[in-house]
């Protein structure tokens, strides 16, 4: 089928999907100017005031959510009772939905890049605004969604928060297998509003057809921890023929000018090369031009 869309990682002689370059014959969006994700380059990213920190409200309620495999991913579903607000969004936006993107047993799989570094994993929480009542409808507003990313880092002991998700998973290896989680929230998921405050904000697309140049994307900085045998249960799932469902990831797409801003508290990777020259210089021991 021409709708059939796929991950590199799944492309066989046997097996021939439409790979990520081809994902325009799925959507023609995919071939849009503004996609989703990139690479964000720290030196060229912009300070912005108006950045400040998020309000999450209700993002402590507890839920009872249905997980399922969808093919290409992990979905749950999440009641429209979390709102988050502030952070230079325009609006506020209800949590929609959360799912991940992943490498092999813990290999790079993140979809955004920090300075060409691809994180194991990375997941997304889905808003709309406020007043929308489902995702389509706010897919056809240039602002209609809003999506917070995390990464993951690789921790040596296990992150017990995410037990509901990863013993979730070993009942949903094939595709479309869903089930009930043990109860959850979305704090217990990222991580503390303190490590909150630094993130990067563009405006791009989803990441997967539609490709939808709707989205108004926060990457923050602080990675969430799991470890390396809780990454390695995602790689148990299947894609709908069998195959371990890995690399799900788009590869990052051109910027095409856009501008990526920085809140206050994210750090440029080079700040100490520039806190070493302002001291040379303080000390007068700079080259005179
Ligand atoms: C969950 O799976 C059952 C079959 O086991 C199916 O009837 C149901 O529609 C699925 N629910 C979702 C939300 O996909
Ligand atoms: C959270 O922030 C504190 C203080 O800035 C820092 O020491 C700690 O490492 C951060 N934690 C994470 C998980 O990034
Ligand atoms: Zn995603």
């Amino acid at each position: 089928h021409v709708s059939d869309w796929c991950y590199q990682s799944q492309f066989t002689c046997d097996h021939q999907c439409n790979v990520p370059d081809k994902w325009n014959h799925a959507n023609g969006d995919c071939a849009g100017s503004y996609q989703s994700p990139i690479n964000i380059v720290t030196r060229k990213t912009l300070k912005d005031d108006r950045l400040i920190p998020f309000q999450f409200d209700n993002y402590q309620e507890i839920f009872r959510g249905t997980i399922k495999n969808n093919g290409h991913s992990v979905q749950v579903g999440v009641p429209h009772l979390s709102i988050i607000s502030g952070g230079g969004l325009p609006n506020s936006y209800k949590a929609v939905q959360f799912h991940l993107h992943w490498g092999n047993n813990g290999g790079p799989g993140s979809e955004h890049t920090i300075d060409g570094e691809q994180y194991p994993m990375e997941l997304h929480i889905v808003h709309m605004k406020h007043h929308y009542t489902d995702l389509t409808t706010a897919l056809a507003d240039p602002e209609g969604v809003a999506v917070l990313g995390f990464f993951y880092e690789i921790s040596n002991s296990a992150n017990k928060k995410y037990d509901p998700i990863i013993n979730a998973l070993r009942s949903i290896k094939t595709k479309n297998a869903n089930i009930s989680m043990s109860p959850i929230s979305l704090t217990q998921l990222i991580p503390n509003e303190q490590n909150l405050t630094s993130f990067y904000r563009y405006k791009g697309s989803l990441t997967t057809p539609g490709c939808t140049e709707s989205v108004i994307w926060t990457l923050f900085e602080s990675p969430i921890p799991l470890s390396k045998d809780q990454l390695r249960v995602f790689s148990e799932l299947k894609f709908h023929d069998g195959k371990a469902m890995v690399g799900t990831f788009r590869p990052v797409q051109p910027l095409n000018g856009r501008q990526v801003y920085r809140s206050g508290g994210a750090a440029i990777l080079a700040s100490a090369t520039f806190l070493v020259a302002a001291v040379a210089t303080a000390l007068g021991l700079s080259q005179p031009n």
